[in-house]
């Protein structure tokens, strides 16, 4: 089920990703230079992930999984993008730090690369792609090993709603047709997405036999990305001054038991 709208979906990250790797946005090279692309939610919240085994999933073309690594993680990435894949694993050979990267979708993840981590991470525009966020939890949950932890940060639902998306969960996915979000793209490519309101993500963590430690909400995103936001401190995109706050994100840490 659902494999014309994967199939697009792949196809439209390969192009991404080409883009993507040029782009202010992602800034390969101060990233190469020593600049992490972690952001403060994550770097406040993950806590110290020095020699811990990390899989973070859906990885994109791996600053992030490689950030991680940089702090100490033993860190494997996977991404669904052949394109993704073969930046990332380059990005690796040329910072020789301690991470693998892995082509899978993310529900083949824990048959592609095992379980047995203590922490998974994802983070930013990952779940949107997905239809099935019960099965992505049991990805979750498969991957860890007993006592492990599982952080993500998201876009929340609510920045989606004001952009005119549905808050709620359909099994059709919206199709959109859309250049990316960095500053260089050009290409218009069409994709699938699938909503998913919190409770829903809770409840796949809880059903999946993960014990939900925190949930926190945030009124700022750190992209520019939904309508009409205003920088109002650096790195910080709030709503608009005179419009109520709204959560722009939120983040999940979890535990399996
Ligand atoms: C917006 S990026 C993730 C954000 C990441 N924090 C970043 O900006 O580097 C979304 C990633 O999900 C990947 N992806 C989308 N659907 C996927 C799937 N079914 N399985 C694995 N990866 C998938 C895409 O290839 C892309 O790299």
């Amino acid at each position: 089920m659902y494999e014309t709208e994967i199939e697009t979906n792949r196809r439209a990250w390969d192009v991404r990703t080409r883009e993507h790797v040029a782009s202010r946005f992602y800034d390969v090279d101060g990233f190469l230079a020593g600049n992490s692309s972690l952001r403060e939610i994550e770097r406040a919240e993950l806590g110290d992930v020095a020699g811990l085994r990390l899989l973070h999933l859906q990885c994109h073309f791996g600053l992030d999984t490689l950030s991680l690594a940089r702090l100490g993680a033993q860190a494997t990435g996977v991404d669904f993008s052949p394109a993704a894949i073969a930046q990332a694993n380059e990005l690796a050979r040329r910072t020789q730090l301690a991470a693998e990267f892995a082509l899978c979708d993310v529900y083949a993840a824990p048959g592609t690369v095992g379980g047995g981590f203590d922490l998974v991470f994802t983070s930013y525009g990952a779940i949107e792609w997905l239809p099935d966020i019960g099965r992505w939890a049991r990805v979750v949950a498969d991957c860890l090993r007993p006592g492990g932890r599982f952080h993500m940060v998201e876009f929340h639902p609510c920045g989606y709603a004001l952009q005119g998306d549905p808050y709620f969960h359909s099994p059709t996915p919206m199709r959109i047709e859309e250049r990316s979000y960095t500053e260089n793209a050009t290409e218009v490519v069409p994709l699938h997405v699938w909503t998913h309101p919190l409770g829903d993500v809770i409840n796949a963590l809880i059903r999946a036999g993960l014990r939900i430690e925190s949930l926190n909400e945030f009124p700022w995103s750190p992209y520019d990305c939904f309508p009409d936001l205003v920088e109002r401190e650096p790195g910080r995109f709030h709503r608009a001054a005179g419009q109520p706050d709204l959560p722009m994100l939120y983040s999940i840490a979890a535990s399996k038991g």
